[in-house]
């Protein structure tokens, strides 16, 4: 049974917040665009950041994200273009292309890096973090790849595409499953002049990130969001997404709150500055690592 057969609210969740993603730089000097991330905190929990790093410009991103360590999150890389290498402390490597997921849940930790390919001028995706609840922080890593053709495309309406990498539309289920938050990740692209409302589970987070064009949401549908934006929803059984003149595409995502106390420390997040302290102490004495994660 699927949990989107429902039908839907006749009143769709209003707007909380609109955010624009801020010029960040990260990892070895790359120019991205975050759209959330430690100053939003807790309001988009479980989520704890969204990076947006397409780039025409090569000197934007060949540094990349050398060796790093992560613990007590999930990090989802989604490319749209390009080539990111990735590689880990334990032996595995792979590269993650366009269209293709890597979701990877650190667990008790993992140390990787990735590494974007300069094959022509332009590169880029996205990467979300997905908090972990304490009960599963330390759980044992591991990978979940997606080639692009194993994530399937959907047309719940005329007008209205979308990929599922997560999550249930109309009964087809995203590759990306047993996820601790029971995440919904979709890439959805809206023909101008669309207006949809989809439904979503009335207690989780729900966001949307304007990747193409513009649209506006809620019951009234009268601002007109910008791509570059985040859509931060009130609660509610459904989203409503209308366009004008432009096609449109965005990120979809919702995941269940996890209400737990936030230490975070770069790239590891946990519940209390003890469990910090003790990860950066492992790492600097070689104990980190706790098992193996070969995918
Ligand atoms: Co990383």
């Amino acid at each position: 049974m699927s949990d989107n057969d429902s039908a839907p609210s006749p009143r769709p969740r209003r707007i909380k917040e609109v955010l624009a993603a801020r010029p960040t730089i990260e990892g070895a000097g790359v120019h991205l665009h975050r759209a959330f991330g430690a100053a939003e905190v807790p309001r988009l929990d479980p989520f704890l950041l969204l990076d947006d790093f397409r780039s025409e410009n090569p000197a934007e991103y060949v540094a990349g994200f050398p060796w790093h360590p992560h613990r007590g999150i999930e990090t989802v890389t989604y490319m749209l273009d390009g080539r990111v290498e990735h590689e880990d402390s334990l032996g595995n490597k792979g590269i993650i292309g366009s269209g293709d997921v890597q979701w990877m849940t650190s667990g008790s930790g993992i140390i990787h890096q990735e590494m974007p390919k300069v094959d022509r001028q332009r590169m880029g995706g996205f990467q979300l973090w997905v908090n972990l609840p304490k009960t599963n922080k330390m759980m044992d890593p591991r990978y979940q790849e997606v080639k692009a053709g194993q994530i399937p495309e959907v047309e719940p309406v005329r007008g209205v595409r979308m990929r599922v990498v997560a999550g249930n539309v109309n009964g087809v289920r995203g590759p990306v499953q047993d996820v601790v938050v029971d995440p919904e990740y979709l890439d959805v692209r809206l023909d101008p002049r669309a207006d949809f409302v989809y439904p979503v589970k009335h207690d989780h987070t729900v966001f949307a990130y304007l990747l193409e064009g513009r649209a506006s949401f809620g019951e009234d549908a009268s601002d007109l969001i910008e791509d570059g934006h985040l859509v931060i929803f009130d609660k509610g059984d459904s989203v409503r997404v209308k366009t004008r003149d432009a096609a449109t595409r965005l990120l979809l995502v919702s995941g269940k709150p996890l209400h737990e106390p936030i230490a975070w420390w770069g790239p590891i997040v946990m519940n209390n500055r003890k469990e910090i302290e003790q990860a950066v102490e492992e790492f600097q004495n070689g104990t980190f690592i706790k098992r193996g994660t070969r995918s």
